[in-house]
């Protein structure tokens, strides 16, 4: 007899990227970090908030996130009571399939984007469909009424980096019953983004990290903006201390600096520009991207002896099995010199 629900002892679990013991050693551009460091004011919060003698953290944090939702709806422009604070996109992700999905019932993700959604989904017992993509980057075979209880947009795709446009996303709103969650977890690196669609449309929800853009993978902060109603739900059923009082401490600072983050956006996206155009030169095909990643395929489109080939070179990038991606790789972009290191690697290894 199985001391575990049926769906837990047979699911295989989520495996996330290679996290190497001596990451110094190496080039990793394998989890879309940034390779900037977060702004100066996020050290200076977490200082001031641990003190001379961490005194503070005797205390429980605010269970209400009251700062952080504060200043993000300030920098959103919604109401406080249209934003929850989150640890992690992560906890988002999960919260929306408990709130919205009953064991048994359906919910549905784009393939290729973020498989976490189907592992979210097995834990809840509740179904997975996918929906592919079709050439020009549409939804394919996306029925008039979707009556799944929540569907992911990844905008911008993961791994494929493009976005949809909203009048598109939009479009599919209207066509879905359930809720429309739009994950825009690299949407700092694009042109556009999806919050007007939540005071558009009363199903769109949209979830935000600060891991990516904000350099702040390392304190697991997330945000979702959707209708308070929604909120409401998203606030009964996670656990009350969620975030700890240096990551709300460091998610007001990192938010509040604008200017740190369209520097180092910048910057990456500069990078991104001149790695594209160096990677085409070797013959690679590239994929537009308005994210801090590109996927691209070798000449043989042969990704796994490309990704061992780096691999021996101490460099990390993403290769997936799944035969809709196994010809590329997802290359994140990290800084010049190791974008140059990891040009070089690639052309040795032809
Ligand atoms: C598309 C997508 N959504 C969500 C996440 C999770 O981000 P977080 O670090 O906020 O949990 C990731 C992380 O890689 C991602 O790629």
């Amino acid at each position: 007899m199985s001391l575990l629900r049926k769906n837990i002892a047979e699911m295989a679990g989520y495996v996330p990227g290679f996290q190497p013991e001596n990451e110094a050693e190496w080039i990793k551009l394998n989890t879309n970090e940034n390779p900037y460091p977060p702004s100066p004011r996020v050290r200076e919060a977490i200082l001031a908030e641990l003190g001379s003698n961490g005194g503070n953290l005797r205390k429980y944090p605010d269970a209400a996130s009251r700062e952080f939702r504060q200043v993000a709806a300030k920098l959103y422009g919604f109401d406080p009571s249209w934003v929850i604070s989150a640890n992690g996109s992560d906890e988002l992700l999960n919260n929306l399939i408990r709130a919205c999905a009953g064991e048994g019932e359906e919910i549905a993700y784009v393939h290729p984007s973020y498989s976490y959604y189907a592992t979210l989904a097995e834990i809840q017992g509740a179904r997975v469909r996918t929906f592919g993509l079709t050439e020009n980057g549409q939804v394919a075979d996306f029925p008039e009424q979707y009556t799944g209880k929540v569907f992911f947009l990844t905008s911008p795709n993961a791994p494929l980096g493009f976005a949809f446009e909203n009048d598109y996303i939009k479009q599919l709103a209207g066509r879905c019953s359930g809720v429309l969650v739009v994950d825009e977890a690299y949407v700092d690196f694009a042109t556009e983004n999806a919050l007007v669609l939540v005071k558009e449309c009363e199903n769109v929800v949209v979830t935000r990290t600060l891991s990516k853009s904000y350099s702040l993978a390392g304190m697991r902060l997330g945000l979702a903006v959707a209708r308070p109603e929604v909120i409401a739900a998203l606030d009964k059923i996670r656990d009350h201390y969620h975030l700890d009082r240096l990551a709300l401490v460091a998610a007001s600072a990192a938010l509040r600096d604008q200017a740190h983050l369209r520097e180092t956006v910048a910057k990456i996206c500069a990078t991104r520009q001149r790695f594209v155009a160096d990677l085409q030169q070797l013959g690679y095909r590239v994929l537009d991207s308005c994210a801090n990643y590109v996927f691209a395929s070798p000449p043989d489109r042969n990704g796994r002896r490309v990704y061992d080939g780096l691999y021996q070179r101490k460099i990390l990038v993403r290769h997936f099995t799944d035969p809709l991606l196994a010809h590329g790789l997802r290359i994140s972009i990290g800084t010049n010199a190791e974008m140059d290191a990891t040009l070089a690697a690639l052309n040795e290894i032809g």
